[in-house]
């Protein structure tokens, strides 16, 4: 007796601080439990709830629309059933709910439903889904059009980044789907669109979604749209499958994409056909994928990161993009492309860069690859004022160090260092490392904090005590 007490002191305590809602009914469809969070979802108070019938607090309900109540009539579960609705107090609510009969000898004597409050993540997902729209309607307002990558945009003449462009021309001729591999900054949005653009679906939309930047029950919204509950506020909406009928889809880190979703992606691809969540229409759709990915394909399907089906089922035409490190006879042919690039765009004349210069950057190991090196010369560019060439003191003197300490000309160099005082040395270290990663990777956070094995958080609170935040 004494250790039912506690149970339920405990339940009661667990069923108070969790954060899915949770309301159970009794056979009489009066309710008995019905938790703060369930409350707080519905815009309600517990005790206006507590002991009444479901329909006396929520009147637009009935048999066929309440989940609850079918829960009870039929004793099967309900699982993850996505609702939105408007709540008692009209603010719209978008829930992942899962209803369960309660059964005691064979009869059913109540019904549980637990409610997950994706409100946050459904309004996330309708302002994507609204703002891309905006991108690939028809230019009807004069708005400006999105420049676009083509392979004139593509320099190298390195062999193995040749034969890359081969494969990517290639594969402009035909609908199989693409899987390009190559680190990060190597060019890879960069091949992704050229070969859109010179696909015969050159004129219907080219969408690209990044897979590692949004969580699986909003990317899974994003990518095949919603369909309307049968609560009244619920959405309609295309997905980008949808939206891109006709042109590309291009799926960047699909590596990081749940496994889950990546069954849902390989079963479209093969039936031609998508459904939107919560819906039953099949609607058939032509959309080529262009899948990329910065982990080796072999290894991330070893690692479990790609499902070994889905790669083989988009690794039809399968493209490997060099590290910059790899191709160093590229080196001066980009830094040539950029000079120009940016003499333009500043109104600059410079010519070159120094010997010394390049000597560095041609023993550099460029981890951020052709992106990085775009960085620092524009970075270079805008402190060259009247000179022609681009020497050391125009580069900002992080990245002097960052190419020293990564250069294999100066691995002597490391070992005498003076130090006065190693806590206030190892800080700058830290901070220039940082400063340079931010950097590289256009300020996005959640990527540099991977690279450095950071914790999100953790690299907010450097970036502040650094005074890094521009
Ligand atoms: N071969 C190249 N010629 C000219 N510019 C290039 C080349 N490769 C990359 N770039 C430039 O480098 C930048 C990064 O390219 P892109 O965004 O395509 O890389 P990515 O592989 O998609 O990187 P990430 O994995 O970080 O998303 C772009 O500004 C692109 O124009
Ligand atoms: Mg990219």
């Amino acid at each position: 007796m004494e250790n039912e007490g506690i149970l339920k002191y405990i339940m009661q305590k667990i069923l108070h601080y969790i954060e899915e809602g949770v309301h159970v009914i009794d056979r009489n469809g009066k309710t008995i439990i019905y938790t703060p969070a369930m409350a707080e979802i519905e815009g309600l108070e517990v005790k206006q709830v507590m002991g009444k019938h479901l329909f006396e607090i929520f009147p637009s309900l009935d048999n066929e629309t309440s989940t609850l109540i079918k829960v009870l009539e039929t004793g099967e579960l309900i699982n993850e059933y996505k609702q939105s609705y408007l709540n008692l107090k009209g603010k719209k609510i978008s829930t992942i709910n899962t209803t369960l009969p309660i059964v005691e000898d064979d009869k059913i004597i109540g019904a549980i439903e637990i409610a997950k409050n994706i409100t946050e993540v459904s309004n996330l997902s309708e302002k994507i889904i609204k703002l891309r729209q905006r991108l690939i309607e028809p230019d009807t307002s004069k708005r400006k059009i999105k420049k676009h990558y083509t392979f004139d945009n593509i320099i190298g003449m390195n062999k193995s980044f040749l034969k890359a462009i081969a494969f990517a021309k290639r594969a402009c001729k035909t609908s199989s789907s693409v899987l390009i591999y190559g680190e990060t900054g190597t060019g890879k949005e960069l091949f992704a669109q050229s070969i859109h653009y010179e696909s015969h679906r050159k004129d219907k939309p080219f969408i690209a979604q990044n897979c590692a930047a949004l969580p699986e029950t909003l990317l899974e919204s994003i990518l095949f749209g919603t369909s309307k509950g049968s609560f009244t506020g619920a959405l309609e909406r295309q997905g980008l499958f949808e939206q891109a009928n006709g042109g590309t889809l291009f799926l960047d880190e699909i590596n990081s994409m749940s496994l889950s979703l990546q069954a849902k992606l390989l079963r479209v691809l093969q039936e031609g056909y998508i459904r939107r969540v919560g819906g039953l229409r099949e609607i058939p759709i032509d959309v080529r994928i262009i899948a990329a990915t910065n982990e080796v394909p072999l290894e991330a399907v070893k690692k479990n990161h790609i499902r070994k089906d889905l790669y083989y089922r988009i690794n039809v035409i399968g493209i490997e993009i060099p590290q910059l490190r790899k191709r160093k006879d590229d080196i001066t042919l980009l830094i040539d492309y950029f000079i120009r690039h940016y003499n333009e765009k500043l109104s600059k004349d410079v010519w070159m860069i120094s010997e010394e210069l390049l000597d560095a950057f041609l023993n550099y190991s460029w981890p951020g690859n052709v992106r990085e090196l775009q960085n620092f010369i524009e970075s270079a560019m805008n402190m060259v004022l009247e000179e022609h060439v681009i020497k050391r003191e125009h580069l900002p003197s992080y990245v002097e160090e960052l190419m020293l300490q990564n250069s294999s000309l100066n691995t002597e160099k490391r070992e005498f260092v003076h130090v006065n005082n190693l806590g206030e040395y190892l800080e700058s270290v830290e901070r220039d490392i940082i400063k340079s990663y931010l950097i590289r990777n256009n300020n996005n956070i959640t990527r540099t904090s991977k690279e450095l094995g950071l914790s999100r958080q953790n690299l907010q609170y450097k970036m502040k005590k650094y005074k890094l935040n521009f």
